[in-house]
């Protein structure tokens, strides 16, 4: 069965105009002017609406553990596909003495396959680094998985990654065309400001962030630009918040080095007054990087507008308030005992549409870059993220004239949260395809368990060509 978008307003990180789109199967068969249907295929008029691009999120977490506790799966990602994202890249944590493939490969067979509800691709997070590790690098590359993060933050978890690990994985990786991803943050300087401040009495919400300040994010962030240096590799630096880290980022990349980095929805709206919140409410926003102050706000819109960062993620991490975040409260606790991370897979593009578009910090296009058309090209995704005859029809139309406000309680996160609660938003995805078949029809999920697939990423993703 095949589709004819109408009259729509088509978007692309290019530029923007009306025209038609045409699905055919699973991929899109004609962008253009005038297109007709062929007898049964079904018409869409999108007369006043925007047509997108499905977006590529390339950080996600549904399998994540802190202290023990477990974000929530694949089994909300419907949540994505009502927020326009139809296809995830989840972060996979190696097993301590396994290999990197068969980690992958067994946890996408149990919690992947056969239940998420969009496609989805994963990322290596090594933590392992032993030396035949190291030589499997181009194996993982070659069964799709060509992008590998460190953690460079965590002192003490069992996926804290050091320095040689970091620069074996860049050379090594080079090789292959894997493109080394670093959560950069100096995980000392957290430790021993996070005994300090306990020590002190300081064990609230908020003391998360003032235990790991900018400083923190911009030491890890250059010394991993450093590492990438020697080993003449590209690197890509993953939720970075702050004007410090930016710099770092940009210094480099005027040099010659191919360093490239994203930032996540909330670090653009939120900031660390969320974190003082009463009722302990401030433990929602414990995420890392820690929240911001406006400042960095402004600094990181410019960013993205001016292509200094070239994603935009979520970062999503489905722990629920009641109990999970409540891990950190009570006697002998404190905020080092809060699970990091928030969920946002929802709200990705409504955010960025409300605060970025509408209030003129970016345009339709660069949203189109920054939400699909990058992270789909970043992660070797050759078939996701454009609006071309060829690509997989993944499109979503955007109704701009949509008023609402944000809230958990018609959240498919599966979360007691949303740490966008009481947000304003303008427009919504209004209907979404994802590689053809119809899975958000009047902003209602209506797709299948199981529907998404596996897409196997290629190496040498857009890091490398320059
Ligand atoms: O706080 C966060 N971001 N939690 C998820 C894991 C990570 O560091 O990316
Ligand atoms: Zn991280
Ligand atoms: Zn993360």
């Amino acid at each position: 069965m095949a589709v004819l978008i109408k009259n729509g307003t088509v978007v692309t990180a290019e530029g923007e105009g009306k025209a038609d789109v045409y699905l055919k199967g699973e991929s899109i068969a004609a962008v253009g002017e005038d297109l007709s249907p062929e007898s049964g295929d079904e018409v869409i008029d999108a007369t006043g609406k925007y047509i997108l691009p499905g977006g590529v999120d390339q950080h996600v977490h549904f399998s994540f553990t802190y202290n023990g506790s477990k974000v929530r799966g694949f089994e909300t990602s419907n949540a994505a596909a009502v927020g326009g994202t139809t296809t995830l890249i989840e972060f996979v944590n190696q097993e301590k003495g396994r290999g990197l493939v068969e980690t992958i490969e067994d946890y996408r067979k149990t919690d992947a396959d056969g239940i998420s509800m969009v496609d989805y691709a994963f990322h290596m997070v090594m933590t392992d680094p032993r030396d035949e590790v190291i030589d499997e690098i181009p194996a993982m590359a070659e069964a799709g998985y060509p992008t590998m993060k460190l953690f460079m933050a965590y002192k003490g978890m069992f996926f804290h990654a050091d320095d040689d690990a970091i620069l074996k994985a860049l050379y090594k990786g080079k090789e292959a065309g894997v493109t080394i991803m670093v959560h950069a943050e100096n995980a000392d300087m957290i430790d021993v400001a996070t005994k300090k401040l306990i020590a002190e009495g300081k064990t609230g919400p908020y003391y998360h962030a003032v235990s790991r300040p900018p400083v923190v994010e911009a030491e890890a962030t250059r010394r991993a630009i450093y590492l990438a240096e020697m080993a003449d590799a590209p690197l890509y630096v993953v939720h970075v918040t702050c004007r410090e880290a930016l710099e770092e980022i940009k210094a480099a990349y005027s040099r010659g080095q191919r360093i490239f980095g994203e930032t996540c929805s909330h670090y653009l709206v939120l900031d660390t007054e969320d974190l003082a919140r009463p009722d302990y409410e401030g433990a929602k926003y414990v995420c890392s990087p820690a929240l911001r102050t406006k400042e960095h706000r402004d600094a990181l819109w410019e960013a993205v507008d001016r292509k200094w960062l070239n994603a935009i993620s979520s970062d999503h991490c489905g722990f629920d308030f009641a109990v999970q975040k409540h891990m950190g409260r009570g006697e002998g606790k404190s905020f080092a005992d809060i699970p990091n991370g928030a969920p946002s897979l929802q709200n990705r593009l409504n955010i960025l549409w409300t605060y970025g578009v509408c209030e003129g910090k970016i345009s339709r296009s660069r949203l189109v870059d920054l939400f699909a058309t990058m992270p789909a090209k970043i992660n070797g995704l050759h078939k996701k993220g454009q609006l071309s005859a060829g690509f997989d029809a993944d499109v979503v139309i955007f109704d701009p004239d949509y008023e609402g406000v944000i809230t958990a309680a018609n959240n498919l996160e599966g979360v007691d949260y949303t740490p966008f609660e009481g947000f304003k938003q303008k427009g919504r995805p209004e209907t979404v395809f994802l590689r053809g078949e119809k899975i958000v029809d009047n902003a209602r999920y209506i797709g299948r368990r199981g529907q998404g697939k596996f897409i196997a990423g290629k190496p040498f993703g857009a890091s490398y060509e320059w």
